[in-house]
């Protein structure tokens, strides 16, 4: 683990000064299987069934919105079959979500362009965001064939549309926000980005303009519940100034 030199930070999470959002880059599956002499793919595998561990820990903690990194418009350029494979454990999972995500009052959302997955992601994914609509509870997003720099430009050419024939209001850093995918959410407080790499990769370039960032040398699928209450602490630990003094 790697605290910029900072000690690990000591203490216990404070409840009442929770991040409402974390943004998460689930990062390093590769290299996970590599090391144990496996596929990419059973990193992957892994990976998925962590995701799953940390969302319920986070809603259990009390985490309001949590948004992961689950398939950049970049990753197209991996293998067919590393590929298909990520697309078939979020089928999986999208499944599996539907089955349970009115007991457990989870709502999901999917940020991307989903226009190019499979007819059946395509078709689970509108169910998943169907079901949300009934009621009011923590929040996943997916981010799925998505691009921070995607999403502005579908966002400036959408805005541009909308006032194609009509006087286009002042737009605002407000109303720019509505036109993105994670309209109607708080920005992340906290990005977190398990193996080691110091860079955000096209992810949430627009909401991230202040979130703390907290990296850790722990490849996603070793990236355990403990970690994600240090990862916690040390943001509580932080003096947040948003450019001010
Ligand atoms: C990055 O690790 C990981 C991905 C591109 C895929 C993430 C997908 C999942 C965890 C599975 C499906 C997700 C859900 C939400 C069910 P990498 O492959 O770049 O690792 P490396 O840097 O070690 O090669």
């Amino acid at each position: 683990m790697r605290f910029f030199g900072k000690p690990k930070p000591a203490g216990e999470i404070d409840f009442n000064r929770l991040p409402r959002h974390i943004a998460l880059i689930m990062d390093g599956n590769g290299r996970w299987a590599k090391r144990r002499g496996l596929p990419r793919t059973a990193g992957h595998a892994v990976g998925a069934e962590n995701f799953r561990k940390i969302a319920t820990h986070c809603k259990n903690l009390g985490i309001e919105y949590l948004t992961v990194y689950a398939f950049s418009t970049e990753n197209w350029k991996r293998p067919a079959g590393e590929i298909e494979t990520i697309m078939g454990l979020l089928e999986r999972y999208l499944k599996e979500a539907i089955s349970q995500m009115e007991r457990d009052r989870v709502k999901m959302k999917v940020f991307g362009d989903t226009s190019v997955l499979s007819a059946e992601l395509q078709a689970l994914i509108a169910k998943t965001e169907e079901i949300s609509q009934r009621f009011e509870g923590v929040q996943v997003n997916i981010c799925l064939n998505y691009g921070g720099r995607d999403e502005i430009l579908r966002a400036v050419k959408r805005y541009a549309e909308d006032y194609a024939n009509s006087m286009a209001p002042e737009l605002t850093e407000e109303s720019f926000g509505r036109y993105l995918y994670s309209a109607d959410i708080p920005d992340p407080d906290l990005v977190i980005r398990p193996s080691g790499e110091l860079r955000l990769s096209n992810f949430l370039l627009w909401q991230s303009a202040y979130s703390e960032f907290y990296v850790s040398d722990t490849l996603w699928p070793d990236f355990t519940t403990q970690e994600l209450d240090q990862a916690i602490i040390a943001f509580q630990q932080r003096d947040r100034r948003y450019g001010g003094v």
